[in-house]
């Protein structure tokens, strides 16, 4: 068992390589010749144990690549007690965006600069030195940096020395504190050309943002976000922040979103270096999300860590909560529970397909833990963790989180012991109930009737799933339909005839059916009141009319989401048409949500791809029809009094009547906001997709000098994303011909990618250039953005590609994400039978009232 690592880590940025010794204390537990930890493509140059402060050498150092070991044999059998392993090792910085590796930018003054940064999570810390790369096998480490003088080093813990190398001219050692134990996939170590704001005390912890040199004017919001965070965690967790310090570190070059490596926390930089005055809201509420996620992982994570990486999803999941719990006390008026009923949406269309997955599964592999990194581990697990918040109660889950963290400080986890703690906390079966939610995939219909003289209100569950849904084999641990699988934590509300009051009640739902006795008659019925479970709702038709008329009068705003949202999701299982949804759309012309238009625009979205011709002109005008009342509400331009969500909202129309209404004063006024360096960022961002969705060659090289002149993260992204909108066949081929150059990031690439897989008339160029290029795609990008990148072949469903995506996968393997791909061809065959059922359909409908009206 290794108890505390002495890590000294030497890079050369120039050379791209690194040396490093450590000397890793162990607690022997059983008599022992051979040690073996894991590492992988490190070069061992020498190593010895060192006991009772007697040398015992090493004989051998065999290397196994495969099962990413080193095992060293001993010169002696060890006894059982204390021991410590000295290595020597050396190693490339490599440019895969893990284990140690390099990132590059370029300065102000032209220069390319180089830094040498870490990933670990999950299992790359092997990649950097020799470890007991384990979650469980917490450990003290004590790292030293051997650095270029003129570079910044930042660690885990606080900087103790910095002081001149006595070895080697122009460098400096520098020494960092002990860190608290904790597991190697939270070890980081970052060195280049960085900088750091000045400290923040928040309550005695400083906060810096770190970051390339030249950035600093775009540091100030995440201080601000940093600091609310410290507090409003520290505060709900009932436990002081772990660290010693903390750091948020922007990187150019990042695989993954953000890292809660303790007191070390790097980003991507467009989540973390942020202008609020050009940003729009959405922009903003990404960074405030990133931030408030990984400071929930310092304490949920970090503080208590899962035994093994099957708790990975617990992890994620109720870091995404904390994430929104934050959000949501620092910007109320974001309303971040009715923005999430768009993730939930997300997570709940995945979940419908035969080849989900049960939140929870069996990991052996590193593959199957980075198969975990989904849409299902975060916000079908959030939905969920949220769900039960709901049911139990604010107050009382709380209290059931903070007795679980205070029982597991510094220790290891298994999920169910976070369900135990808040059982005890609550009296409640929340064991049984999450079980049936975390072990089986796949979520229910719940359906709703009143039966008898009408004041029976009867709910029944069964399985939901898509139409047309060709997946072989039986959903995953699924009972056979009819059965009840869930216990669904439900709230419904009703609205009394006779008195118009408004209640609410509880009630789980743990068969296939209950009948509830309505104490009086009552004119509406909502089942999953404020939204907040994690399932689809079905009324019967009377009971669904009601809602829909009283739902601008009585329902909230993430409420009427559900009436939309549930209803798209019946378009896709067959029980609804296309054209109806157009019609329950427009019932829904009064609306004045941000979220329940962007669900609205999104199921245009997708209607607009199933016609051409005559018909689409004839869906353009009704989508103009429906969206201009609503943008002329608001106004051409912010006003003093609006909200942020009504700032955002005007720029969600204004893309939408632009691009699904091609309304010409759109794009007219689109184009002038583009050179307007005072427009409302909503608008200025809207305006870039506006004009890509019908843009030239001239936009198209206008897009790229703009997006290499960025002044900010975020504006470098809206040009590069919207390269892949164009129109024409010959700019998607040469956004997909720069996509494998320098001129692309590889972290960026394969969003690129997903997003001109997703053009409506030219994603077919972009699924041959990424079959052609397969071998390059593989090797170039980072491991996990492959399963992300392959996200777009969802809406690849012409018959002229179609077939094709599902030849090429019969013999090209994703080993890192086989359960994510699955879910993105099934979900095609979902998309594939939507257009068969409807194109023509929605299309005679569509032309028959046009000349109806
Ligand atoms: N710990 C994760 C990143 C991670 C997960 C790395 C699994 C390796 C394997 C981090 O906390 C995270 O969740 N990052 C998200 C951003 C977050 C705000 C949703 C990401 O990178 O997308
Ligand atoms: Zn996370």
């Amino acid at each position: 068992m290794p108890v505390r690592y002495e890590l000294h880590l030497a890079p050369d940025l120039g050379a791209a390589t690194f040396r490093g010794s450590c000397a890793i204390e162990l607690d022997v537990r059983a008599a022992t010749a051979v040690l073996t930890c894991n590492a992988v493509e490190l070069e061992i140059d020498g190593a010895w144990v060192e006991v009772d402060g007697r040398r015992v050498g090493v004989r051998a150092v065999e290397l196994d690549e495969e099962a990413e070991r080193a095992a060293f044999t001993l010169a002696e059998e060890l006894a059982p007690g204390s021991a410590t392993l000295h290595a020597e090792f050396r190693g490339v910085l490599n440019d895969k965006l893990r284990g140690f590796y390099r990132s590059t930018f370029t300065d102000a003054e032209g220069v390319e600069q180089v830094i040498a940064t870490t990933q670990f999570e999950a299992t790359d810390a092997r990649r950097a030195f020799p470890c007991w790369d384990e979650p469980a096998h917490k450990a003290v480490f004590a790292i030293t940096l051997e650095v270029d003088r003129d570079l910044f080093a930042v660690s885990n813990a606080a900087q103790l020395t910095r002081i001149p190398s006595p070895e080697h001219l122009g460098r400096d050692v520098v020494r960092f504190a002990d860190t608290m134990v904790m597991s190697t996939y939270l070890v980081a170590f970052v060195v280049g050309p960085l900088e750091a704001t000045d400290p923040v005390d928040v309550d005695g912890t400083p906060l810096r943002v770190v970051y390339p040199r030249g950035k600093g004017h775009l540091t100030g919001y995440a201080l601000e976000v940093g600091a609310f965070c410290l507090r409003h965690f520290a505060d709900y967790y009932g436990i002081a922040y772990p660290g010693d310090k903390l750091d948020l570190v922007a990187v150019p070059d990042f695989a993954f979103g953000a890292m809660e490596n303790l007191g070390c926390v790097t980003f991507r930089e467009v989540l973390l270096l942020v202008d609020p005055a050009t940003t729009t809201q959405s922009e903003l509420l990404n960074v405030t999300d990133v931030v408030n996620h990984e400071l929930a992982h310092m304490w949920f994570g970090d503080l208590v860590t899962m035994k093994w990486w099957n708790g990975i999803w617990l992890n994620e999941a109720f870091a995404t909560f904390m994430e929104m719990h934050a959000t949501d006390a620092f910007r109320p008026e974001w309303e971040r529970w009715v923005t999430f009923g768009l993730a939930r949406s997300a997570a709940l269309d995945t979940d419908a397909l035969s080849s989900t997955r049960p939140v929870e599964y069996p990991v052996v592999s590193p593959a199957d833990a980075e198969g975990m990194f989904d849409i299902l581990t975060y916000e079908k697990g959030a939905g969920v963790v949220r769900m039960l918040e709901q049911y139990l109660g604010e107050e009382e889950f709380r209290d059931g989180i903070r007795a679980y963290l205070a029982a597991n400080a510094h220790g290891t986890t298994e999920t169910t012991d976070l369900w135990d703690a808040i059982e005890e906390a609550t009296d409640q079966p929340v064991r049984r109930i999450m079980d049936s939610w975390i072990f089986q995939g796949g979520f229910p219909l719940v359906t709703v009737d009143l039966v008898g003289d009408g004041t029976t209100l009867r709910l029944a569950q069964r399985r939901f799933g898509y139409a047309g849904d060709l997946g072989e084999g039986e959903p995953v641990g699924v009972e056979p339909e009819g059965e009840a699988s869930w216990a669904v934590p439900l709230i419904f509300s009703q609205r009394s005839t006779t008195d118009g009051v408004v209640t609410f009640e509880k009630v789980l739902l743990d068969r296939p059916s209950v009948d509830i006795d309505l104490v009086e008659p009552v004119e509406w019925v909502l089942v999953n009141t404020e939204g907040t479970g994690f399932y689809r709702v079905r009324y019967a038709p009377d009971l669904f009319a009601a809602l829909v008329a009283h739902a601008q009068s009585d329902l909230s705003p993430i409420e009427r989401y559900g009436l939309v949202d549930d209803t798209w999701a019946q378009v896709l299982s067959g029980e609804t048409t296309a054209h109806d949804f157009l019609a329950l759309a427009e019932a829904f012309v009064e609306e004045t949500d941000l979220s329940v238009w962007q669900r609205l625009v999104a199921g245009l979205g997708v209607i607009d791809r199933l016609v051409e011709d005559e018909a689409r002109d004839a869906l353009r005008e009704r989508v103009r029809a429906l969206l201009r009342p609503a943008h002329d509400r608001l106004g051409p331009v912010p006003v003093a009094e609006e909200s942020d969500r009504e700032r955002a909202l005007r720029g969600v129309l204004f893309e939408a009547l632009g691009v699904l209404g091609r309304d010409e004063l759109v794009l007219e006024r689109a184009h002038a906001l583009l050179d307007d360096p005072t427009a409302d960022p909503a608008l200025a961002a809207a305006s870039v997709n506006v004009v890509a969705a019908r843009g030239d060659e001239a936009d198209f090289d206008r897009f790229v000098a703009r997006m290499k002149a960025a002044s900010t993260p975020q504006e470098e992204q809206r040009y590069l994303g919207a390269l892949a909108d164009f129109p024409d066949p010959e700019l998607m081929r040469r956004v997909l011909a720069m996509s494998i150059t320098d001129e692309v990031r590889t972290q960026n690439a394969p969003l690129l990618l997903r997003r001109a897989l997703t053009n409506r008339d030219h994603g077919e160029l972009a699924w041959f250039f990424v079959t052609d290029e397969w071998d390059t795609v593989n090797s170039r990008f980072p491991s996990n953005s492959i399963a992300r990148l392959l996200e777009g072949i969802r809406s690849l469903s012409k018959p002229s590609v179609a077939p094709e995506v599902f030849v090429f996968f019969e013999d090209h393997e994703v080993p890192q994400g086989d359960k994510i791909l699955a879910q993105h061809l099934e979900r095609l065959e979902v998309n594939v039978a939507l257009r068969d059922r409807e194109s023509q359909a929605l299309t005679d409908e569509l032309i028959r009232h046009r000349y109806d009206h």
